[in-house]
């Protein structure tokens, strides 16, 4: 054995730096320090779950020449593609439809099958990519589903792995930890180690507009998801994977943010990082500008920039999607709200009787009404469900309409784009619009109508068709 080379190329995982930035944060109190997760030689901090998974499948049965099968959006099975041709094991990845070609070409680069499956459908949807690996899983002799999303082994290998080596290469000089939540592994395994050795230590989660996260953390409440375009982070469904509990605070990111402070990154900082790096790092940012403390803020950055190419590193792709500033489109809810004018926005609160809100309903000339405490919608009362709940007798007038409220909402910001806005009332009753943990407004299919037909005629036909 040559003197100074490692046994072979699993012995290069981990040990990844952790770098300052210079530039991105220096207008906040905070020193802002990043994780490079991906110098993992599989690409991303994957290459810890896919060692500890197989490590735990042989223990418990894999045997050599068998089928790795797991529900991946591409850096899992990246990981464990890798592990499998060292150890001999063959791979069958399944994936939603919105993964860039590139992270499919990379896993069928290693010899593993690829099979992909819609994204837009439900988790519990035979066709979902999620339903269809487990039936391969059941299908498979000698086959082992890696199961990410509900496999303790993940974020064990955080807890026995990325936790303790920031630990020691930091001394534990750091106050805040902030990543991406995809699984939930990285943030509940590193998190776990580092409250049990730093009580004190503030774990920040960051969540995509879309994604489930955000609004079950601040309200209890399972919203209406609906889609976007960063890639491995926030969910649907909640993996139990990912434990909520370690959480002090959550930030919600939109696709922009995410992009545009990936391309930073790059540009001002040398990372060249994909979109859930530049989504930890927008996060990082606002909770450094929302705090306002001297703190050392140390971000987890998952994966590299080379397989999105195509993706945020193409202007046109960006530009398409109105990712770029000189792209007008259609505008954004901000100019919804404001061409509503300045009526007030009416709200209640949970401990208001239904008869009060049918009052408010009836004065206003409305059908629905966020639920607002301390000035955050914490549910949504609707006329037709004030009337079901009194026709079966199972509240009263006096009841109050925390009680009956629903979750039938989806949650956008003001920066939301028009387009994205008409799928998600597609699903959704109602959007709210959330600027800092404040409802901004509501918009209702009829102000999205109503904001379409007031653009330039030929705009907002192509609009309301498209
Ligand atoms: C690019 C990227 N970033 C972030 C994550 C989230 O990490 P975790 O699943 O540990 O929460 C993933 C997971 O798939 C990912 O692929």
């Amino acid at each position: 054995m040559m003197h100074g080379a490692l046994e072979d190329i699993t012995q290069a995982i981990g040990n990844t730096p952790i770098v300052k930035l210079r530039k991105i944060g220096s207008d906040t109190p905070a020193e802002i320090y990043v994780k490079c997760e991906f110098l993992n030689p599989g690409g991303s901090h994957k290459d810890r779950l896919a060692r500890n998974l197989l490590r735990r499948a042989e223990e418990t049965g894999l045997k050599p020449g068998g089928t790795i099968i797991e529900a991946t959006s591409g850096n899992t099975g990246a990981s464990l593609a890798l592990l499998a041709a060292l150890r001999g094991y063959k791979c069958v990845f399944v994936m939603p439809d919105k993964m860039s070609q590139e992270k499919i070409q990379h896993l069928r680069a290693f010899g593993a099958k690829v099979v992909v499956c819609p994204t837009a459908v439900e988790p519990e949807d035979p066709r979902s990519y999620y339903s269809v690996s487990k039936r391969i899983a059941a299908e498979t002799e000698n086959g082992f589903f890696a199961n990410q999303y509900h496999n303790p082994a993940n974020p064990e290998a955080h807890y026995i792995s990325s936790g303790p080596e920031i630990w020691s290469q930091t001394n534990g000089d750091f106050d805040v930890f902030v990543a991406g939540m995809g699984t939930g592994g990285t943030i509940s395994g590193c998190g776990q180690y580092f409250r049990e050795r730093k009580p004190e230590i503030q774990i920040v989660g960051v969540d995509p507009v879309g994604s489930l996260y955000y609004d079950f953390v601040k309200t209890g409440r399972i919203t209406k998801p609906f889609s976007y375009k960063v890639e491995g982070i926030g969910e649907d469904f909640f993996p139990t994977t990912m434990n909520l509990k370690i959480l002090d605070e959550i930030v919600r990111v939109d696709d922009k943010e995410c992009f545009l402070m990936t391309r930073d990154l790059t540009r001002l900082e040398g990372l060249f990082v994909g979109g859930s790096g530049g989504a930890a790092v927008a996060g990082a940012v606002k909770y450094a500008r929302m705090t306002k403390k001297s703190q050392k803020i140390l971000v987890f950055l998952c994966d590299g920039g080379h397989k999105y190419m195509s993706k945020i590193f193409n202007d046109d792709w960006m530009r398409e999607n109105g990712f770029l500033d000189e792209e007008p489109g259609l505008g954004t809810v901000r100019d919804l709200l404001a061409s509503k004018g300045s009526r007030n926005l009416v709200t209640v609160t949970p401990t208001t009787t239904v008869a009060q809100a049918i009052e408010t309903l009836k004065k206003h000339g409305i059908s629905q009404l966020p639920v607002c405490e301390e000035g955050r919608a914490v549910g949504l009362v609707a006329e037709i469900e004030l009337l079901r709940h009194l026709v079966s007798g199972h509240k009263t007038l006096n009841s109050p309409v925390g009680e009956l409220a629903s979750s039938d909402y989806a949650t956008v910001t003001p920066n939301t784009k028009i387009e994205l806005l008409k799928s998600v009332l597609a699903d959704a009753k109602v959007a709210m619009v959330e600027e800092q943990d404040q409802l901004a407004g509501i918009v209702a299919k009829i102000d999205l109508i109503d904001f379409l037909a007031k653009l330039a005629p030929p705009m907002s036909e192509r609009a309301l068709l498209g």
